[in-house]
């Protein structure tokens, strides 16, 4: 039983369409990245299922609940904003506390919970605070905190560590990622952040302009994209994209890799004989391979024939630009493999290599 069901969502702003039949399913305990870039509708989902906005069609199910038409205090989720908003005159431990004050808990109780919570996000030398004595990182924990004390069936967060530096924005990731698996409640993160998915998803949605592309686990995202868009949005860097054509060899097939004026330029990379790739024969197509899959080597007499236009190490391996022909592809190889200038032949391993249609941007293989 999913514990999140979206079922043919659809919403526009005027005459532009923000969610165009969005349909996604969420097991029970589930950590749901929504990923996409901005404007693609992430943050209009966010809020139709917490209730803020409504949706024009479809229904959106929490548990066994249609809760498309309640409003947003009736729909017990808990939403963490990217700004904290946190009430500037009251302390860290009134601003926890403050939904089990609306709720008229007691005082010996809500003090009893906000302490759990505050103890959870490891934030109780703070509660005497006020906000504007807090650092941005510690004021997100605050806001956590303050979902966490609802205590809801749902959490949704909305790109909560974008306000944060890079070494804040780490350090909360893997507090949010320990919190998942110490509560074990369903959460909804949005972000456009390919590494906070990663990290954090046990499910990713991929979104674009209101459609979505993929959902799958990371592994699946990242192996398996189903299209050119997840292809090039996921992974850094970006999956290598050459141009060419699907030709028979005496065994099997190759993709003779196009020079810029369309020519066959060097050597095919091989292809395993398939009904497939036969029928793509002659078709202008996208081969692709994620950059620690292809192999570059100065001694080999196949493959098609590169040069290195540029090294960037990073530490354990370098960042290798190819020039192909007037191609470039993008790879990453161990510290020192390959220097600038030299000349390489290219290897694509056949079965981690993809096939994609430039026109509708489909993988093909
Ligand atoms: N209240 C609104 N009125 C009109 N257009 C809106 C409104 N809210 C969002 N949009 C538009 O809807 C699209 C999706 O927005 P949003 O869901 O905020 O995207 P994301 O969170 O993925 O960046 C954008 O083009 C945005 O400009
Ligand atoms: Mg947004």
């Amino acid at each position: 039983m999913a514990k999140l069901s979206i079922q043919s969502a659809r919403k526009s702003y005027g005459e532009m369409p923000v969610l165009q039949d969005v349909s996604i399913d969420v097991d029970e305990g589930a950590f749901v990245v929504l990923l996409g870039p901005s404007g693609c509708g992430k943050s209009t989902l966010l809020h139709a299922i917490a209730g803020l906005h409504p949706i024009d069609s479809g229904r959106i199910l929490i548990g066994d609940n249609d809760v498309t038409q309640l409003a947003a205090r009736d729909r017990d989720v808990a939403m963490v904003f990217q700004s904290y908003a946190l009430y500037p005159t009251m302390t860290v431990a009134d601003n926890i506390g403050f939904p089990l004050k609306m709720r008229g808990t007691n005082k010996v109780e809500a003090r009893r919970q906000v302490d759990e919570v505050a103890r959870l996000l490891q934030i109780e030398p703070l509660l005497a605070r006020y906000p504007r004595e807090l650092s941005g990182g510690q004021r997100q924990r605050v806001a956590i905190g303050r979902a966490l004390v609802r205590d809801p069936k749902l959490f949704l967060f909305d790109e909560p560590l974008s306000n944060l530096d890079a070494a804040l924005r780490t350090d909360l990731r893997a507090e949010i990622k320990r919190l998942h698996q110490t509560i074990r409640r369903t959460m909804v993160y949005v972000t456009h952040d390919q590494i906070e998915a990663m990290t954090l998803a046990t499910k990713i949605v991929i979104m674009s302009k209101g459609v979505v592309q993929q959902a799958g686990t990371p592994a699946e995202i990242y192996h398996e994209p189903v299209n050119l868009f997840v292809a090039r949005f996921i992974g850094s860097p970006a999956m290598t994209l050459l141009k060419g054509r699907i030709e028979p060899l005496t065994s099997g097939y190759g993709f003779r890799i196009a020079n810029g004026d369309g020519d066959a330029l060097s050597d095919a990379i091989h292809l395993p004989n398939s009904d497939v790739l036969r029928a793509l024969q002659g078709r202008e197509l996208l081969v692709g391979a994620r950059p620690e899959n292809v192999d570059v080597s100065a001694s080999s007499s196949a493959g098609p024939t590169a040069v290195v236009d540029l090294v960037e190490p990073t530490g354990p391996d370098d960042i290798v630009t190819l020039k192909i022909g007037s191609q470039t592809s993008i790879v990453r190889r161990p510290a020192g493999a390959v220097s600038q200038g030299q000349m390489v032949r290219v290897h694509f391993p056949a079965d981690k290599v993809m096939l994609f249609d430039p026109a509708s941007g489909q993988r093909l293989l």
